[in-house]
């Protein structure tokens, strides 16, 4: 067992650190008060490396692995929650198309969306009625001529109305999971129509719309992956963005024990900084160990996907754990910040909103505990 990193991984980790301390966490307030996506800073994530962290260099990738990625995905999401899911979201997206995707395919949108010019990536699976169960998708791509006409709605789409390029699941047989295809839509199609942006608790500077198809054509060089494997490259996909959900809520939940730490030792009462009395220091300590904790299944997720061994358990339980542990440390942060904890001025409160949809979005913790409970019995 290994805990220390990589000149690689130390290297990635000190860039996206570096580039969220001057160009992330100065705009994350604004980005979150007034709703700004933030389409500039992908354009320099894209620069660094940071849309495509474990994708070859030879599609422009910066090649350096997953837990590199996990690492890079808490200093961005630390600095701004609202910015690394747009991120997040563009490297699974771009690790989709690099594994299932054709020479053609890897070299016209891999490179967009990783080096930026794709602006982000969008991935459109769940539908007004079906987010949990994405095999219920009412979305059909249905053969005319040489060509495929999608028509169908999809909610909830991250990046939805700035994404250059749209993964879209549609359904290309009447027959359950295995009726699901995968095809890549461009942003911008003809038919394809952005709803009105989500007016969400968090993570307000991400951009959350409705998708309308309205008979989209795409042709045969569209499709990624086999007919009908759609579902499975679904499966395969949040396999993987699950760790970069349980990176973003580590990232979050070391924020806010940080802005935690300034307060109490700043703040005053009865004589005393605040951080002299035992009640808060054990809130502290309690919230250093779960988040440590949180990084350790996040990172042991992410060294066994690296590995290329079955992975789908560990990245269940890094999400569930993680995204409850940034929950519960944001609100303790709140607490501990006493009124101050209320208001728009400290961070920890913008922290807590983004921390909310965390066991919600890339599978509910009930859906991870399903999956976490079927791998525990299939296994032994
Ligand atoms: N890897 C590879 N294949 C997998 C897989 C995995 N992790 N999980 C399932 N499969 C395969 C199964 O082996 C099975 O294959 P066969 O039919 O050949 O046997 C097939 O997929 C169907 O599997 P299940 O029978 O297990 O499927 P299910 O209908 O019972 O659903 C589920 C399983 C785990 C509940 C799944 O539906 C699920 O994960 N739901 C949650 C969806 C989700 O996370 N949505 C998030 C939306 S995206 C988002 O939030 C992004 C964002 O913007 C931030």
């Amino acid at each position: 067992m290994e805990f220390a990193l990589t000149e690689t991984q130390q290297q990635i980790r000190e860039a996206a650190r570096a580039f969220s301390r001057d160009v992330v966490a100065p705009r994350a307030r604004k980005t979150d008060r007034e709703e700004r996506f933030p389409a500039e800073v992908y354009r320099q994530m894209g620069e660094l490396g940071l849309l495509g962290v474990n994708v070859p260099a030879a599609l422009g990738g910066a090649e350096a692995g997953v837990v590199s990625y996990s690492l890079a995905m808490i200093e961005v999401a630390a600095a701004c929650a609202s910015t690394s899911v747009g991120m997040a979201v563009t490297n699974m997206c771009a690790e989709l198309i690099c594994a299932y995707g054709n020479d053609a395919q890897r070299q016209k949108y891999v490179t967009a969306l990783v080096s930026g010019k794709a602006v982000a990536g969008a991935f459109a699976l769940s539908e007004p009625h079906a987010g949990s169960d994405p095999g219920a998708g009412h979305t059909t791509a249905v053969k005319k001529g040489d060509r495929w006409v999608i028509n169908g709605t999809k909610q909830w789409i991250t990046s939805g109305a700035y994404a250059g390029v749209i993964v879209v699941w549609a359904r290309t047989s009447p027959t359950g999971n295995k009726g699901l295809s995968c095809f890549i839509v461009e942003g911008g199609a003809k038919g394809l129509t952005p709803g009105k942006p989500e007016d969400k608790m968090g993570l307000r500077g991400s951009n959350t719309v409705q998708l309308t198809f309205d008979g989209v054509e795409v042709g045969d060089d569209a499709v990624l992956g086999k007919l009908g494997d759609g579902f499975k490259l679904a499966m395969i996909a949040l396999d993987g963005g699950r760790i970069g959900i349980a990176s973003q809520a580590c990232g979050v939940g070391r924020a806010a024990i940080e802005a935690s730490v300034k307060y109490v030792k700043e703040r005053q009462a009865f004589g005393h900084p605040i951080g002299d009395f035992q009640a808060l220091r054990f809130m502290l300590a309690d919230m250093q160990t779960q988040q440590q904790a949180a990084e350790l299944l996040t990172w042991r997720a992410a060294t066994l996907k690296q590995q290329g061994v079955p992975f789908t358990r560990e990245a269940s339980m890094a999400k569930l754990f993680a995204s409850e542990m940034s929950n519960k440390v944001c609100d303790k942060a709140v607490q501990l910040h006493g009124g101050y904890g209320y208001l728009d001025e400290f961070p920890v409160e913008r922290m807590l909103r983004d921390a909310r949809v965390q066991t919600i979005y890339e599978g509910t913790s009930e859906i991870q505990r399903l999956v976490i409970a079927r791998e525990i019995l299939k296994n032994q």
